[in-house]
């Protein structure tokens, strides 16, 4: 949970094993997340998303759907600004408000 940002979940990472990709299991891993007993009560999601990573953004953009949830994207970090010209832009993706 993110420390004075009141119910919001941030995804660090998310990996799948190569040979167990495209079965399902990134959104299994996610829901379980979610129906954990966290002590605070979790309505928004963040995570953080290079524009290159089309299987991450699939996965996000799915988990707002199963959730009934707007996806709104700006950026996180920036290429030039925060990362010297040598790491892709890194999106924040912030799903919610869920239930
Ligand atoms: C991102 C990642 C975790 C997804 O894992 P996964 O178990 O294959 O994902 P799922 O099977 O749960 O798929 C979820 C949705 O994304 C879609 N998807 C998955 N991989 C995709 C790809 N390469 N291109 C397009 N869509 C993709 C699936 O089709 C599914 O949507 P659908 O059910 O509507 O078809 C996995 O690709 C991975 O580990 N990538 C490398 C690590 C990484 O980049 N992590 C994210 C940054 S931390």
């Amino acid at each position: 949970m993110i420390p004075r940002k009141a119910c919001t979940l941030f995804i660090w990472q998310v990996v799948v094993g190569a040979s167990a990709r495209g079965q399902g299991l990134a959104m299994r891993m996610l829901r379980e997340l979610l129906c954990r007993g966290q002590r605070e009560e979790v309505r928004f999601i963040e995570t953080t998303i290079t524009i290159d990573n089309e299987a991450s953004w699939a996965l996000f953009r799915k988990l707002a759907k199963e959730l009934s949830a707007k996806l709104e994207v700006s950026v996180a970090f920036d290429k030039d600004t925060h990362f010297f010209g040598e790491h892709e832009t890194e999106h924040l993706v912030r799903i919610g408000p869920f239930n």
